[in-house]
């Protein structure tokens, strides 16, 4: 689907691994804040392909029609988990050049959407490091509330960091046993 005039957002498919790997090599500097340390691996094709591929979860790209159809930002959904817990973490980043123009937001509805819809799930759940103020803004944009305070919660870029916790609930259905 198209999120903004350009720019189109759609789930990941093995064959997006190059173009995959070729956004995170590009925003590799950037990236190096928010995330844990990565493998050589990571940053190629091969590692991209695996990632989308994992057990358990769903990868959305972002890709910008303009630019001959680069990736151009991620974000998916890991460890979904239906049964009584019916929920999944969120986790996104959009390539530098492109923030600020409301692009994650976009693609974090649509992801809940989702969530909602075809995978049946109940609630996503998100943590940012506590000064991530622009990854705050997209969680309050999008129904996100803060439930907490996990101290030590993540290993990033080299320290184990506090996080604060957001969770989206999207409806109240009880769940769809024997789906597990
Ligand atoms: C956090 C992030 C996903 C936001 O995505 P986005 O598509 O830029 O989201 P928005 O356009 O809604 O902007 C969100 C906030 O970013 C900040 N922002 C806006 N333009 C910006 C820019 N050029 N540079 C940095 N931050 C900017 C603003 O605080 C904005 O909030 P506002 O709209 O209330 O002013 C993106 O900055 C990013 O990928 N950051 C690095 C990875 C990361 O932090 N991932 C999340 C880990 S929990």
């Amino acid at each position: 689907m198209l999120i903004s005039s350009d720019i189109e957002l759609r789930r990941a498919v093995p064959q997006d691994a190059p173009a995959l790997a070729d956004a995170v090599v590009r925003n590799r500097e950037f990236m190096k804040t928010w995330e844990p340390y990565r493998s050589e691996e990571y940053y190629t094709a091969r590692g991209q392909a695996e990632r989308i591929a994992e057990p358990g979860g769903a990868t959305w790209l972002l890709f910008d029609r303009a630019a001959g159809g680069r990736v151009v930002g991620r974000a998916a959904l890991s460890g979904i988990h239906l049964g009584p817990l019916c929920s999944a973490n969120l986790g996104y980043w959009v390539d530098a050049d492109y923030r600020g123009r409301g692009l994650v937001p976009a693609a974090v509805e649509e992801i809940c959407r989702a969530a909602r819809d075809e995978l049946g799930l109940h609630r996503v759940e998100a943590g940012t490091l506590t000064d991530n103020e622009a990854s705050q803004r997209v969680l309050a944009k999008c129904g996100f509330v803060r439930i907490g305070l996990a101290p030590k919660f993540l290993h990033i870029n080299g320290d184990w960091r506090d996080h604060v916790l957001f969770q989206r609930i999207l409806h109240d259905n009880p769940p769809a046993y024997g789906r597990s």
